[in-house]
């Protein structure tokens, strides 16, 4: 019998709807499914997934089961789970862990009952499960033959462990795929943020002074969708070539301390700590709107928050305000945890597609693979291909081909000026 634990099994009808209207948006992830489900590749393959548990997620979880693969889930946010998907998944017999307003304590119940699946692949997004396992469950390392990471942040870890020499299997690092981040990251994380802050405020973006904190894929998708709703950007960084690259994109560039003074939203992207914090908190103006878009909830610090503020009230879902001394309110979303997945829906399906299909074919790489070092691999540039290939085709965009002279033209060193 499958074991679970989610919010509402009654809820699984309305997940099932759900699932199918992704799957619709999800072409190239429904086609490797059909592949799977000739060819079992997955066949007996446990697999521990620690991802965001949202009606994409259990279209990703489907196409693994149709390949031969036994899946245990849990969520990798302690606010991402949508409770109808998490139902829905139960009630098709995945061992799924997931609600949503886990505390701290429940969101590890969670990632160690996975590992109790004894898991063979590993799939994480923010390196929580690969964390847990190396630091807590270490009896259960030695049945892992490799994994998967989601994620910038989670990259960033795991390449640490390698570099300490801490890294016991192998990764492939499903993030860097140009697959997954120019679209994912970018695009995906631009619409579903401006999403979340709609869902959670619904406040008027035009005329807003709206500060995009780190320049990097998923700010460059922000500060572009900001500016698209008539918001006037500010960018901030701490890397000059992208803080020029968002200059001549046509932003204004200020250092956190100014844009502090002037800004109406605030939305950290960074992967980095205390990137708000209470020196900023105490220059903003009255009615300021802060969220996270990163991967933890620590690139606003709350705890900075708290101490210089004397209440605090729900105003409506995902929406806190916090009254400062002196009587000024700054308000928060979704408690500084990812807003787009805690007071939207994560990314847009026809994004997860190509994600997802990384992730799926990654898997796909691993079982079939003998033997990796323990280190964080590269998607291997035919699965990139082969996915993008495959969302052309869905999006019916045809594309040229080179010609044999344009081949051996571009392959020679001896052509120049004529
Ligand atoms: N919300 C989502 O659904 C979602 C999707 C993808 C990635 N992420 C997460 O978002 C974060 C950013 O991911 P990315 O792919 O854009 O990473 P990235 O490395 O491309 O960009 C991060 C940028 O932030 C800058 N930065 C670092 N510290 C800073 C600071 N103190 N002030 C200003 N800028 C600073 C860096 O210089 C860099 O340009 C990560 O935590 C990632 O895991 C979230």
């Amino acid at each position: 019998m499958t074991e679970f634990k989610v919010k509402d099994i009654l809820l699984a009808k309305q997940g099932i709807l759900l699932i199918e209207w992704a799957s619709r948006h999800m072409p190239v992830l429904s086609q490797i499914k059909r592949q799977f489900e000739k060819e079992k590749p997955l066949a007996d393959v446990m697999i521990g997934a620690c991802l965001h548990v949202t009606k994409e997620t259990a279209v990703l979880v489907e196409a693994l089961t149709a390949g031969g693969a036994e899946v245990a889930l849990c969520g990798s946010n302690p606010l991402s789970t949508q409770d109808a998907v998490a139902a829905a998944l139960a009630e098709k017999g995945i061992s799924v862990y997931a609600w949503r307003g886990e505390t701290t304590e429940e969101y590890y119940w969670c990632v160690n009952q996975v590992i109790d699946h004894k898991p063979i692949i590993t799939m994480d997004d923010g390196a929580d499960l690969v964390s847990t396992l190396h630091r807590k469950r270490t009896e259960a390392l030695k049945g892992v033959k490799g994994g998967t990471e989601e994620t910038t942040t989670g990259i960033m870890r795991l390449r640490s462990m390698e570099k300490a020499g801490a890294l016991k299997y192998p990764i492939m690092a499903v993030n860097d795929a140009y697959t997954k981040f120019l679209f994912d990251n970018r695009y995906g994380t631009g619409q579903s943020t401006i999403d979340g802050i709609m869902r959670s405020t619904n406040v008027l973006l035009a005329g807003k002074n709206f500060v995009v904190c780190g320049y990097g894929w998923c700010g460059r998708g922000l500060a572009l969708r900001a500016r698209g709703m008539g918001a006037s950007v500010i960018v901030t960084e701490v890397d000059p070539v992208r803080a020029l690259e968002a200059v001549m994109d046509g932003f204004r560039v200020l250092p956190i301390e100014k844009a502090s003074r002037v800004g109406d939203i605030f939305v950290t992207t960074t992967g980095d700590i205390s990137v708000i914090r209470k020196r900023h908190m105490l220059e903003m103006k009255d009615g300021t709107i802060l969220a996270n878009s990163g991967h933890f909830n620590v690139e606003i610090n709350i705890s900075d928050l708290n101490s210089i503020s004397c209440s605090k009230r729900t105003i409506r879902p995902n929406l806190e305000e916090y009254c400062l001394q002196d009587g000024r309110k700054l308000y928060l979303l979704a408690q500084g945890r990812l807003v787009n997945l805690a007071a939207a829906e994560g990314h847009p399906s026809e994004v997860m597609d190509m994600s997802f299909a990384n992730q799926a074919l990654s898997v796909e790489h691993l079982a079939k693979k003998e033997k990796m070092e323990p280190k964080v691999y590269s998607v291997p540039k035919e699965i990139d291909e082969r996915v993008a290939k495959l969302k052309l085709r869905a999006m019916n965009v045809e594309i040229d081909e080179l010609t044999e002279e344009q081949e051996k033209y571009i392959a020679t060193w001896e052509a120049g000026t004529v």
